[in-house]
């Protein structure tokens, strides 16, 4: 009898469900909206798809061994992956993130055993970045850094993987893409492989208004270190989101849909309901990042 091996704890990366979100729907009847619920991936958010490209890649080409421990900057997310990907495969994993970061963040990476080190809460995610660098550099050896702002596998995990998902669940019918910018890689990834595919699937990419911004996860390109993977020639629009709309639409989507989404999310709702406004017509394809049980500590969803 032929025995099937149970899969382990990365094997369940990728492959999320598209939902469908109501909440415009009686604004745009003709609009269909989807969701890509990246928190169903085991480390609960996007960032779990390119940790595990990255993470693979190095071991590929020989730069990740057991010797070494994995070391990057992250706002949280990206760190949670890391540090479940490491735990599973046997790895230490150390974290540079800013002193801010919610207390869910903290207690999930420690949980999973990898150390943090705190950067400058006020210089946010380019604070973290200029310590992590500085880390590498005093012992380049003993750190194998992924660096997911330059590393070309963390568009790739996208490329190859939710864009394929999305033309697949959606069988081609998507019009319209939107994806909120951090490391970019969601954007870049999914966008590259849509507009290959279909050269008049429009592409939005959406950023904070404001350097000061409560968007986790989100970089506002302007005024940060800008990604080595960014590429603008897959964006036909870049669009600016107030962080409040962002919130608003968060709790929104929670109470009337039963989606607890993050902040991120809320963005990626403010720019389909703005999208809503013009076109009248299609079928919409956003991503939601991550879940709001992320954020229960910052009183977003009202139990303050
Ligand atoms: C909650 C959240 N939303 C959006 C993003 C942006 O994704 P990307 O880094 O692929 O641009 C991130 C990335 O860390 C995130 O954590």
């Amino acid at each position: 009898m032929q025995r099937t091996v149970p899969p382990g704890i990365t094997r369940l990366i990728g492959n999320t469900p598209l939902i469908r979100v109501r909440l415009f729907e009686r604004e745009f009847p003709n609009l269909e909206v989807y969701a890509k619920a990246e928190w169903f991936n085991p480390g609960g958010s996007v960032k779990d798809r390119p940790a595990l490209a990255m993470i693979e890649d190095g071991e590929k080409r020989g730069a990740l061994t057991h010797e070494k421990t994995i070391v990057d900057s992250t706002s949280g997310n990206t760190g949670i992956a890391y540090a479940l990907i490491g735990a599973a495969k046997g790895y230490r994993v150390k974290l540079v993130m800013p002193g801010n970061v919610s207390e869910e963040r903290r207690a999930l990476v420690t949980a999973f055993g990898a150390e943090i080190v705190y950067s400058d809460a006020g210089e946010g995610s380019d604070g973290a970045i200029r310590l992590v660098r500085e880390l590498v550099e005093t012992d380049p050896d003993q750190y194998f850094y992924p660096d997911q702002y330059s590393n070309p596998a963390n568009p790739r995990a996208h490329y190859e993987g939710t864009a394929v998902e999305i033309l697949e669940q959606t069988e081609g019918r998507i019009t319209h893409f939107i994806a909120g910018l951090g490391t970019t890689g969601t954007f870049v990834g999914i966008a590259r492989r849509l507009k290959e595919n279909n050269a008049s699937i429009h592409t939005i990419a959406v950023q904070p208004d404001d350097s000061f911004h409560g968007l986790e996860g989100l970089k506002h390109l302007p005024t940060a270190i800008v990604p080595r993977i960014w590429s603008e020639a897959y964006a036909d629009e870049i669009w600016y989101c107030p962080t409040e709309s962002a919130y608003e639409l968060a709790r929104r989507v929670a109470r009337a849909e039963g989606l607890l989404v993050g902040h991120s999310s809320g963005a990626a709702l403010w720019a389909v309901h703005r999208l809503g406004q013009t076109v009248k017509e299609g079928v919409i394809v956003t991503v939601f990042p991550d879940s709001g049980d992320r954020y229960l500590s910052t009183g977003l969803y009202g139990h303050r």
